[in-house]
């Protein structure tokens, strides 16, 4: 099974759980001005929200990189909204590429909330979530 991690981060914390993401299931950890060079089965995908949407080069990678995408998982850090599926599925969907029902969401420190956020429960928790993902696909 071929597995990807890609981020978008402005602020770091995305990254973050990217990157336990990558050590959890022996992948790379890369930001998404990398593009997918082969189709992988499952693409980790960290993005998170900024002003109600995700950012437009999110949405740029996953267009141009949607012949090399098997299934999105989504992590996200957002400080207010619980999910990333929303957004990312309006730009998947409209180019025929899956976005799994399973993703990981966690709190993101945003001005002078959620501090500290990821916290080492929360990687410990992502960690977890992408090994029980891959686990699964077998
Ligand atoms: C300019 C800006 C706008 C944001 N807008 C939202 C928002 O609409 N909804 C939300 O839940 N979080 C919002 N956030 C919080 C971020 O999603 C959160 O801090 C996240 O952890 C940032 O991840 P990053 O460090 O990987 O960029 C915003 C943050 C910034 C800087």
């Amino acid at each position: 099974m071929t597995i990807a991690v890609r981020y978008y981060t402005r602020s770091g914390n995305t990254k973050k759980l990217a990157d336990a993401v990558a050590s959890a299931v022996s992948a790379e950890s890369k930001d998404i001005t990398c593009p997918l060079d082969e189709k992988v089965d499952i693409l980790f995908l960290g993005c998170s929200y900024y002003a109600f949407d995700v950012d437009e080069a999110v949405k740029k990678f996953i267009i141009e990189n949607k012949d090399n995408i098997g299934k999105i998982v989504c992590i996200g850090t957002s400080a207010m909204m619980r999910s990333m599926k929303k957004p990312v599925r309006k730009v998947a969907d409209a180019v025929g590429v899956t976005v799994a029902d399973e993703e990981f969401h966690c709190r993101g420190e945003f001005a002078k909330i959620h501090k500290g956020r990821p916290n080492e429960k929360d990687l410990a928790g992502v960690s977890a979530f992408a090994k029980s993902v891959v686990d699964q696909e077998g």
